[in-house]
This record gives C-alpha cells, sequence and structure tokens, in this order.
C-alpha cells in the first residue's frame, strides 16, 4: 500500500489523482490533503479520505476547516495552514509518495522539502521545475530519489525512454494540441476575450495552464521542464504541433528510430504510471486505435506564438530568466483573466521582464523565491 501526499487535492490534477486512489484502493491511500482555499472541496475530500494531516492556504480557512472537523467527530486530524503547512504534509512521516500538483511556485518549497525528506514525487508541478529544476533534480540525485512527471508530454518522454540510453537520445519532441487559436488571424489576437482562451480544444484543466496553453507558453515552460528532467540542453527538445492530442510526446534516438507514446487523453493515465512505477497496473483507460483516423504534425508558429521564442531563450540563459518567464506569465495571465490587459500583452509583459532580469543563477530555494519576487514586482510595475 502506497501513502499518498497529494499537494493541491482540490485542483484538476489532485481530483483526477483521488480518482485513482477510488479505483485502485488496495494499492493507494491518502495520508496528506493539501489545498488552497476551496474549504467546500477541501471538507468534502477530508471526509472522504480521513487523511492525517490537511492543509489549507490561510490560517482562517484552516481553523474553519478544524471547526467543521471537530463537529463531524474528526478532531484528530491535524489541520495546518500555508507554507509550512504544506512542508508539513509534503514530509509527513506517514507518506510514502507525493503528489505535486499546486499550480505555480507555491509548490516549491513542499516539493523541495519532499525530496529532501527522500519521499518519491509525481510531478505535475511544472512551474517549480521550471523555477528550480536544476537544485530540485541535484537533490534528488543526491538522494536517489525518483521525479516521476505527470505532465502528459514528459510522461511520454519517460516512457519512451526506458527502451533506450541517455546518450542515445537525439530529439525530445514534444507535441502541443496548438490550442484553440492556431488558425486565427493574426490580427485578431489583440481582441481574444477570456471566455474565448479557456475552451481548450482537447484537454480540461485549471485556468492557468488553460491560458499557457493558448499561448503556447504552456509549451515553452515544458521545453524548460524536459531540460531538467531529462538532462539535455534546449537545442535537443523540440515542439511539434499535434492537433489531436493522441501522440503525447516522442523520442528521436541518434540510429533514427522514433518512439511515440499514444493514449486516451486523460490526465488519470500519466498519474497511474507515476504512482505505478515501474509497475503496469491494468486499468479501464483504453484507447480505441480503429477509430483513429490520421495525426498530424505541424510546425509551430513562432510568429503567432511569441511565448515559444521567449522560453528558449529563457531557456539558453538559465538562472534567473526561466524565473522571471514564469512569474512574469502568471501576473500577466491573472491581468488577462481580468480583463486588463489584452491577449498579445502576455507575451509583451514577459519580453519586457526578461529584458529587465539581471543575470544571476540562483542556489537555494530561498534565492529563488526571491529571483521570482524580483520579476513579479517587474511584471506588476509594468501593467499598473
Ligand atoms: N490539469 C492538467 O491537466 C495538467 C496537466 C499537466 C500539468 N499540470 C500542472 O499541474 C499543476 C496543477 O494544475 P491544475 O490544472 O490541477 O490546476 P488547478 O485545477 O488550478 O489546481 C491548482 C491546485 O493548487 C492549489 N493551490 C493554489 N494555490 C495554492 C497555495 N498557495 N497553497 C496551497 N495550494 C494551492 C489549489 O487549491 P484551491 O483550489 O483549494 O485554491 C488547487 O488544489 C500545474 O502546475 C499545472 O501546470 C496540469
Amino acid at each position: 500500500m502506497k501513502r499518498l501526499a497529494i499537494l493541491g487535492s482540490t485542483g484538476s490534477i489532485g481530483q483526477s489523482t483521488l480518482s485513482i486512489v477510488e479505483q485502485f484502493p488496495n494499492r493507494y491511500s491518502v495520508a496528506a490533503l493539501a489545498a488552497g482555499r476551496n474549504l467546500e472541496e477541501a471538507f468534502a475530500q477530508t471526509l472522504r479520505w480521513r487523511p492525517r494531516i490537511v492543509s489549507l492556504a490561510t490560517e482562517e480557512l484552516a481553523g474553519q476547516l478544524a471547526a467543521r472537523l471537530k463537529t463531524a467527530g474528526l478532531p484528530e486530524i491535524e489541520v495546518v495552514h500555508g507554507s509550512a503547512g504544506t512542508v508539513a504534509c509534503s514530509t509527513h512521516p506517514e507518506a510514502d509518495f507525493v503528489v505535486s500538483a499546486i499550480v505555480g511556485v507555491a509548490g516549491l518549497e513542499a516539493t523541495h522539502a519532499a525530496i529532501l525528506a527522500g519521499k518519491p514525487i509525481g510531478l505535475a508541478n511544472k512551474e517549480c521545475m521550471v523555477a528550480a529544476g536544476e537544485i530540485l533534480t541535484a537533490a534528488a540525485r543526491e538522494r536517489n530519489v525518483p521525479i516521476l512527471p505527470i505532465d502528459s508530454e514528459h510522461n511520454a518522454v519517460h516512457q519512451c525512454m526506458r527502451v533506450g540510453q541517455h546518450g542515445e537520445v537525439k530529439t525530445i519532441w514534444l507535441t502541443a494540441s496548438g490550442g484553440p487559436f492556431r488558425h486565427l488571424p493574426l490580427n485578431e489576437f489583440a481582441s481574444i476575450t477570456p471566455e474565448q482562451a479557456l475552451k481548450h480544444p482537447t484537454w480540461v484543466m485549471g485556468r492557468r495552464i488553460t491560458i499557457d496553453s493558448a499561448t503556447m507558453l504552456n509549451k515553452g515552460l515544458e521545453i524548460i521542464e524536459a531540460c531538467r528532467l531529462f538532462n539535455v540542453p534546449p537545442s535537443q527538445v523540440r515542439v511539434t504541433v499535434h492537433p489531436q492530442s493522441t501522440v503525447h510526446s516522442l523520442v528521436e534516438f541518434v540510429d533514427g528510430s522514433i518512439l511515440a507514446q499514444i493514449s486516451v487523453t486523460d490526465m488519470r493515465l500519466p498519474i497511474l504510471y507515476a504512482l505505478a512505477y515501474p509497475e503496469r497496473p491494468a486499468s479501464t483507460l483504453t484507447f480505441d486505435l480503429a477509430a483513429l483516423r490520421h495525426l498530424d504534425f505541424e510546425q509551430p508558429d513562432f510568429e503567432r506564438f511569441p511565448c515559444l521564442r521567449l522560453a528558449y531563450e529563457a531557456a539558453e540563459m538559465g538562472g534567473n530568466h526561466p524565473i522571471a518567464l514564469n512569474a512574469a506569465d502568471e501576473v500577466a495571465v491573472e491581468a488577462f483573466l481580468e480583463r486588463r490587459i489584452p491577449f498579445t500583452g502576455i507575451p509583451s509583459t514577459i519580453e519586457r521582464v526578461l529584458a529587465s532580469t539581471p543575470e544571476g543563477h540562483p542556489a537555494t530555494i530561498a534565492e529563488v523565491l526571491a529571483a521570482d519576487r524580483q520579476a513579479r514586482q517587474s511584471a506588476h510595475a509594468l501593467l499598473s
């Protein structure tokens, strides 16, 4: 029985993880749940899963949850809050696997602490790998802690890599659906509304990642995530637009062979893979190969999606630049959703923040968080 700490339990990945636990009660149980502000869902999950410890974003919300649990006859469940609370969940002695699925750098400290505590990680939270990938992977290597990607593309790459050696890899090909604006004329980009951008053609996900998919910054973050997870330079990671989202990614080997991973478009499959690795439990997540008519692959359009270029530039520079890329995007996406800037304001904000980012290579999580705060301040200053 693997006992899970689920960080971001109330989100899209968190809920999919719990549905895997539901399907495999003999394999998985829940030791810790960390959520943000969704008190109702956190309460319902706590009643259902009876973890040892639950965390919410603020002291006030944690107080309300503790009172409701007491009334419900569950006063023994520990309720904590804030970043110290998520760390208490990710390092809880009864947790033996951590699903890192908080959105943004809010999940960084808890993910790092879990690695230091020797807990295997199922990683959905790509932003923490973008901001602090070198620190996280070095800590994991030192302690022999596996980081198993949940992001479907990296999960696919992980699967393809199992048949070859690291030195035999020529190119990692990340597939991208291309988002909802693949064919929209460029002169209409400025008038894209949040409602249009929140409609992803193939995946149902949280708000930030959905907007990031529409700008293709999400693919940019994934390029950096792939460099960190698989220890390759940005020149070895390429993007191909594949609108069907059927091939989740590919690995090209030096002998000319290309391996692809195909499966249903459902995040429960990469989650199950990460939880069960190196085993493959039988599941109901089947893919109907007979229904497959064609697979399209296209070059990404760097003019339409400048976020891709910005991500490659930040990946090449390393250090403060990927941190600033992620932080500026988070601030800009929020401003776009609040209708304070147009869709095209997202890449232009990121570009201006990157241009003013000083060179530097943070060596600790505290330094990463300081660089993140600095970039956020620059983005806010630009947008105010
Ligand atoms: N969804 C997907 O299909 C998908 C695919 C690949 C990778 N990912 C990655 O997985 C991560 C989660 O994505 P998602 O789509 O599941 O996002 P989501 O639905 O927006 O969920 C985000 C989760 O993070 C929690 N959270 C936010 N701020 C927090 C804080 N300060 N402290 C503690 N918890 C906090 C939220 O809690 P409340 O809701 O309670 O506030 C929620 O549980 C992201 O890094 C994303 O890029 C997602």
